[in-house]
Formats: structure tokens, C-alpha cells, sequence
């Protein structure tokens, strides 16, 4: 039984007004999102130490640029959306310590070793694809702060798509070794972006309550099935083969049916076993640590301005 307050809010939901940090809302919904958007944070934290890696072996100064740009917006989309979850009443601090000591969640993806230069491509291509995939529902969910926050995050996961693509294209378009990292990529990066969407629907825990407070638009299988009709056609473009024998265009649905996703990998990770779960945490820790000295310079410089302002 919802009371008068919860019945108020979900009203104003379902009307498509957006809730604000200082109205009412149900302290689940409070938790769900701080759930989801520090997780969401951690992920574009993590996710620049996969590309970090290719940094000093960009093929030209161009790409060097690219890739060193597009790794700065993901830290620039870390600090938004972790801004848009101390606007529900966490700090900062609290959040970081629970990724470093490995009990928050950040997504799956980021636990893949990034083993050729072929790979920033089809990370590009694929998990920005899926994240923007993921994320334009996320432009019109409930909460004002985090809607808001996607929609800029979104514009520049484009440009993270399109810079992925062009890796890809002059990979394919280049000597068949190249072709070949191009395939070898896609064939390791493929299962786990269609990962990245979640369990199926029937395991997803928290799909119903989101979708009633429209924190989630869309489930987790229609998302992922999203990706899949968009990608397919991009990878025939591209003359590379998706690796999935049951990959298959069915007209009656008019989407691709395709084969059974290894469930176990993905829980396996979520386990924190992954093949780079240990690595990924222990890197971001030391850098953590390692940034102590500057978070303490910047908070004794502001203290200075602020005694030297009489305030
Ligand atoms: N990696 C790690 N954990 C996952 C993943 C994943 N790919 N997918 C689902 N999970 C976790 C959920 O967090 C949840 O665990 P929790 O209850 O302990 O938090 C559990 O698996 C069950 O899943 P769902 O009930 O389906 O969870 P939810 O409703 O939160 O849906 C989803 C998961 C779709 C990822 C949602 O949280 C979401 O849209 N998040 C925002 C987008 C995001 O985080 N993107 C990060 C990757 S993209 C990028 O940063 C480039």
C-alpha cells in the first residue's frame, strides 16, 4: 500500500516531471539511484584503464590525440554523474572507498584485457555503442540531476562511437593482418558488450520497481536486442564476421535472432573474478593514493583564498 506521499510522487512520475534533490521521494528510490548512478560513475572511472594502456602506442599522433581526448570526457562523465549522486546525500568519498575496497559494482566490461590496438576500436564501436544505447533512455528518466547529466555524457559517447568505428573501418580497409586484428577483435569484444545490458529480463531483480518509477525505460533485453539489430549491418559493412553461428535475420520479428549469451562469464565477474577484476581495482587504488597529494594542495589552496577573502 503506497501512502499519501508515495502516491503524490509516483502521480508526478507518471505525469513526466521530474523529481528534484530536496522534493520528497521514497528512501528506495533514493537508494535505487544512488545504486545505479554510482555504479554508472565507477564504470566511466574504470573504463579509462583499458584504453589508458594504448595511449603511448597509438599508431599515429592523430589517433594518440583521439584516444587521449575521448579518455578525458570518461573522467569528465565519472565526475557529473558522481556530482549527480552526492545530490541524494552520499559523499564522495564514501562512494570511491567502497569501489576501492571492491564492494561497489562498475560495469562488467571494463574486466576485459585490452590486447591490441584493434581493441580501442571495437571498445569505440561496441561498448560506447552499447553505452549510448543504453543511455538516451536515461535523458528522460525521473531524476532531474542524472537526466540532465546524460544528455551531455550522451553527445560525447557519440563521438567515443564514431572514433571507434573509424579504427575499425581503416583496420578493415588496411592489410589483411590488419583486417584480422579488426576480426580478432570483434570476435573477444562481441559477448561481452551484449553482457553490458544486464541479465534477462526474468533475472533482472530491480527492472520492475525501475520501470515504475521510470528510472528505466526500456528492459534489459530490448536494449540488448537494440544493439544487436544496429550492430550487425555495421560489421557487414566492415566485411568482419560477427562470432555467432545463430546470428540470423528473422523477418517475421524484423530483428536479428541471435545465440544463447555464456551467463556464467558474466556472473563469474560480478564475483570480482574476472580476467581483470584485481588488476583493474588495485591500479585504481594506487592511483588514488598516489593523488593524495594533490586533493591536499587543492583543499589547503582554497582554504588560503578563503582566509585571505575574511571569510
Ligand atoms: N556489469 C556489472 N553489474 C551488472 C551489469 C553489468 N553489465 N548488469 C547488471 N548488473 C548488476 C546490477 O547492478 C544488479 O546488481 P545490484 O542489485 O547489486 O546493483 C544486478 O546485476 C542485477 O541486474 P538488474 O536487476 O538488471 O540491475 P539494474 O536494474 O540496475 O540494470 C543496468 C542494470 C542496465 C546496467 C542499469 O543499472 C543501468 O542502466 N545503469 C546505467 C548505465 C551504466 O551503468 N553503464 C555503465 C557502463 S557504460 C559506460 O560507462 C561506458
Amino acid at each position: 500500500e503506497m501512502g499519501a506521499d508515495e502516491r503524490v510522487f509516483q502521480e508526478r512520475i507518471e505525469r513526466g516531471v521530474k523529481i528534484e534533490p530536496k522534493d520528497w521521494m521514497p528512501e528506495a528510490y533514493r537508494k535505487t539511484l544512488v545504486r545505479q548512478i554510482s555504479q554508472h560513475a565507477h564504470s566511466e572511472i574504470v573504463g579509462q584503464l583499458p584504453e589508458g594502456n594504448w595511449v603511448t602506442r597509438a599508431p599515429t599522433l592523430q589517433r594518440k590525440a583521439i584516444l587521449l581526448a575521448k579518455i578525458q570526457d570518461e573522467a569528465g562523465h565519472g565526475l557529473y554523474l558522481y556530482s549527480a549522486a552526492e545530490t541524494l546525500g552520499v559523499s564522495r568519498d564514501q562512494l570511491l572507498s567502497e569501489l576501492h575496497s571492491g564492494k561497489a559494482k562498475y560495469s562488467s566490461i571494463f574486466n576485459y584485457p585490452s590486447l591490441s590496438w584493434a581493441d580501442m576500436g571495437a571498445i569505440g564501436w561496441l561498448v560506447d555503442g552499447s553505452a549510448i544505447i543504453n543511455q538516451i533512455p536515461l535523458c528522460r528518466c525521473s531524476y532531474g540531476p542524472y537526466a540532465r547529466a546524460m544528455i551531455r555524457v550522451c553527445k560525447e559517447e557519440s563521438f567515443h562511437a564514431r572514433q571507434g568505428y573509424d579504427i575499425m573501418l581503416a583496420l578493415c580497409n588496411g592489410t589483411p593482418q590488419q583486417k584480422q586484428m579488426a576480426q580478432d577483435a570483434l570476435n573477444r569484444w562481441w559477448w561481452p558488450a551484449l553482457m553490458m545490458f544486464g541479465p534477462p529480463d526474468g533475472e533482472s531483480v530491480n527492472s520492475a520497481q525501475s520501470a515504475q518509477w521510470r528510472i528505466k525505460l526500456f528492459s534489459n533485453d530490448e536494449l540488448r536486442q537494440k544493439m544487436v539489430d544496429q550492430s550487425v549491418p555495421q560489421a557487414e559493412y566492415l566485411g568482419l564476421t560477427v562470432p555467432d553461428a545463430k546470428l540470423k535475420w528473422n523477418a517475421e520479428t524484423q530483428h536479428y535472432d541471435f545465440g544463447e549469451i555464456d551467463w556464467s562469464e558474466f556472473n563469474n565477474i560480478l564475483q570480482g573474478n574476472g580476467p581483470c577484476n584485481r588488476d583493474r581495482l588495485s591500479v585504481r587504488a594506487k592511483a588514488y593514493e598516489e593523488g593524495a597529494w594533490f586533493r591536499d594542495a587543492l583543499a589547503a589552496y582554497a582554504d588560503k583564498q578563503d582566509r585571505a577573502s575574511g571569510q
